[in-house]
């Protein structure tokens, strides 16, 4: 059976202390046994929440995004190693707010990740399509081209590390959720794709989370679809009431 997860996605909010607070009090919460909870933090924030989180096997932390290089000359980022050695576990690539406002490519994404996972991370990759798009009934074709250039370099090993991230751009931050129908076909069809490329077998244990506009309100739906194992949430995870509902959603 594959891991259900609730990730959150601080994005560029809360100050240090905020955050530790926050990371704290999810620690500290009633949440159901079962479901891996990921904290994506600014990167200043990761080795305190990291810290706070050390004995917590449920409770896992994310930076939001990593150089492609190793080292060197790059004012202002943030390497892998860096990010490793603050205890964090995962990497979210490719969300739609580096490709929009950083120009990140499939082809930068896909190199990053071969990085991320040779440093023993596990990359979040996210993936989904703009209105337009959805509106010329091409979302489909959009994102399997994404799935396909950013992940289906790795050896059958290495996929097995990857969690996905379907979130539709116009879903994000604006109060429009997908609805359930609309996650559970895409997610169905992630979940193809990936069994013609690595069998059924791995298909069958990835975990594929749903992103853009997750709330209270409307996580128990989302995560009731077969192919909907979680979410990636931003900014129902900036608050801990709002999130831990959602982390016992499901
Ligand atoms: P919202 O939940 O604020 O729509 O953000 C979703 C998202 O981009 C998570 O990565």
């Amino acid at each position: 059976m594959r891991q259900l997860i609730a990730a959150g996605n601080w994005k560029m909010n809360l100050t240090y202390q905020e955050g530790l607070a926050l990371a704290e009090a999810i620690h500290n919460a009633q949440r159901a046994e079962d479901i891996l909870v990921i904290l994506g933090t600014p990167a200043i924030h990761l080795a305190g929440v990291s810290e706070i989180l050390k004995d917590s096997k449920q409770v896992k932390v994310a930076a939001q995004n990593c150089h492609k290089e190793e080292k060197g000359a790059y004012t202002g980022n943030i390497s892998v190693g860096m990010i490793r050695s603050t205890g964090a576990d995962y990497v979210i690539l490719g969300h739609s707010e580096r490709r929009e406002y950083h120009g990140e490519t499939d082809a930068l994404i896909a190199e990053k990740i071969k990085l991320v996972l040779s440093y023993g991370l596990k990359p979040i990759y996210c993936c989904g399509e703009k209105l337009p798009v959805r509106e010329a009934g091409k979302h489909i074709d959009l994102v399997a081209q994404q799935v396909t250039e950013g992940l289906f370099h790795l050896s059958a090993e290495d996929f097995q590390k990857v969690i996905i991230a379907y979130e539709p751009v116009w879903a994000i931050g604006t109060g429009v959720t997908a609805s359930p129908e609309q996650a559970q076909d895409m997610h169905r069809c992630i979940r193809t794709l990936i069994a013609d490329k690595y069998g059924a077998a791995i298909a069958d244990s990835t975990s594929i989370l749903y992103g853009g506009s997750v709330k209270p309100k409307n996580a128990k739906e989302l995560f009731a679809q077969p192919d909907v194992d979680g979410g990636l949430v931003g900014g129902a995870s900036l608050k801990a009431d709002s999130f831990v509902a959602i982390i016992n959603s499901f």
